[in-house]
């Protein structure tokens, strides 16, 4: 088993400027670095499962706070296209995943790396492109 991926460090990079918001966004981070730690020592069915679950309710919690947050402050009104687009982007994750638990109770493993890659890409590309967007629209509200 390969071990490419590093630990990603947190970086004022991925910062929205919306304090509640960037600490959840540590706290994935965070989740996926002890999940690519666990399954380099210990990579097994079971920790794919129980990874992929935790990873999936708090992802969901997140997203709630994130989409309350949007309806506090019209964001669909305000900017139609960007609410549509996030929304889109929260939905195809949790489908994702969900899709990925179902292949794993089928018993289908999925390599760490892949796994961890795929969650990573997504997560730091969609604060990035996505979740920067809104922070600033919501800077500017607050
Ligand atoms: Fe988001």
């Amino acid at each position: 088993m390969s071990e490419l991926l590093e630990n990603i460090k947190w970086s004022k990079d991925y910062e929205t400027g919306i304090e509640e918001i960037d600490e959840q966004h540590h706290i994935l981070v965070n989740t996926l670095n002890e999940a690519n730690k666990l399954l380099t020592t210990d990579y097994s069915l079971e920790n794919l499962q129980n990874i992929t679950k935790d990873l999936l309710s708090y992802a969901l919690y997140h997203f709630e706070e994130e989409e309350g947050l949007m309806k506090e402050y019209h964001y669909e009104k305000e900017a139609p296209q960007d609410f549509e687009n996030h929304m889109k982007q929260h939905r195809d994750f949790s489908h994702k995943v969900v899709e990925l638990r179902d292949s794993l109770k089928a018993g289908n493993l999925i390599e760490k790396d892949e796994l961890i890659s795929f969650l990573l890409n997504w997560l730091l590309n969609h604060i990035d492109k996505t979740d920067k967007k809104f922070g600033n629209f919501l800077q500017a509200k607050i």
